[in-house]
């Protein structure tokens, strides 16, 4: 990535003008499906357990979720402590001053705080910030992005970033069953789940509805977890040619489908185009735990999914779709659509 301004301190000098490269009207004229009244699935993780009175009910629930939306609230599933504990130690983090913050900036990669796919020096730019961190595995960790100002950041993190892939194991252990394939199936594809966490501030912007918080993507992952921080809204999900924004319920963990589970379940669940927009008036702070494939796992759909079937997507190591990715500059899906198969 290119280095380029600290958002969070030109929104910190109350300009009169906002720089030409933020100003994108073209991709908030689309139309937004204001108090759309229908939101999104809530599944309660509780009841995803064999067992459960309401199991079989709670499976399908989650099973049309994956297909129909790509998106759901997950409630109920006991990281509501671990949540909390990263809520306050980002908040901490973006609060300090900018010099504190810079000692953990990007250096040649992505890790660190700053921005991700700037590529060139015309390009429009988002009106945030971010840090990104490789949290799992732990031999993958690089401390020296790790936060210790706020102290609680790091202890935070890691019981965060523990807790949230326990979920994503448990979720597609969910999904296995729902798709009728063996959990081994997946565990053979992505090999060690690499997690990692962006977090990412969006000061308030006076001319809020002619930027873009965070341009529209799918996500190239499989799975992704996402938390906010406080009730301001500003995720929002492509749905039928309009965007959806999404109300997070308090403590709800939003869960959706990414690239790699979208070309893993050959094309069943949909990994869906999003955007943040941002508020004129209040920051606004997101946590988004990507759970991707290893490096050097190749990824295609199930095998135990093409037998009626055909792959609709081509194989693709992950390295080599993560590569694709970042180079796309985020630009809708057109990282799955490069590796669909065209029938
Ligand atoms: C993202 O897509 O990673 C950011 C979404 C958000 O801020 O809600
Ligand atoms: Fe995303």
């Amino acid at each position: 990535s290119l280095p380029v301004a600290n958002v969070q301190e030109l929104a910190s000098k109350n300009l009169k003008e906002i720089p030409h490269r933020y100003i994108r009207p073209e991709i908030r004229a689309d139309e937004v499906l204001v108090n759309g009244s229908s939101q999104i699935p809530v599944i309660d993780m509780s009841k995803l357990v064999a067992g459960n009175t309401e199991y079989e009910t709670e499976m399908s629930n989650l099973h049309q979720a994956c297909k129909d939306w790509g998106f759901f609230q997950l409630i109920n599933h006991g990281a509501i402590t671990e949540i909390e504990n990263m809520k306050v130690a980002a908040d901490g983090f973006f609060k300090l001053p900018l010099e504190e913050k810079m000692v953990y900036a990007q250096q040649d990669g992505l890790e660190g705080y700053g921005h991700a796919f700037v590529m060139s020096e015309d390009q429009k730019l988002d009106w945030n910030d971010m840090i990104f961190i490789c949290s799992a595995p732990e031999s993958g960790r690089n401390m020296k992005f790790w936060p210790n100002n706020p102290t609680s950041f790091r202890p935070s993190l890691d019981e965060y970033s523990r807790q949230l892939h326990k979920i994503f194991i448990s979720l597609v252990q969910s999904m296995a069953t729902n798709l009728g394939v063996e959990f081994r199936e997946f565990v053979n594809m992505y090999l060690e789940c690499a997690q990692g966490i962006t977090m990412n501030y969006y000061p308030p912007c006076s001319l809020a509805d002619q930027v873009m918080g965070f341009t529209p993507h799918s996500d190239g992952s499989m799975l992704t977890l996402l938390v906010q921080v406080g009730e301001v809204e500003g995720l929002q999900i492509r749905n039928s040619g309009k965007w959806i924004p999404i109300k997070p319920l308090p403590g709800a963990i939003i869960v959706n489908i990414a690239d790699c589970m979208e070309i893993m379940s050959n094309g069943e669940y949909k990994s869906i185009e999003h955007r943040a927009v941002v508020n004129s008036e209040k920051e606004r702070i997101s946590i988004a735990g990507f759970h991707n494939p290893s490096r050097t796992a190749t990824i295609s759909p199930l095998p135990g999914l093409v037998k009626e079937t055909a792959a609709k997507y081509k194989a693709v190591k992950f390295e080599d779709y993560a590569k694709m990715f970042l180079n796309s500059r985020l630009n809708g899906k057109s990282t799955l659509d490069a590796v669909k198969i065209c029938n």
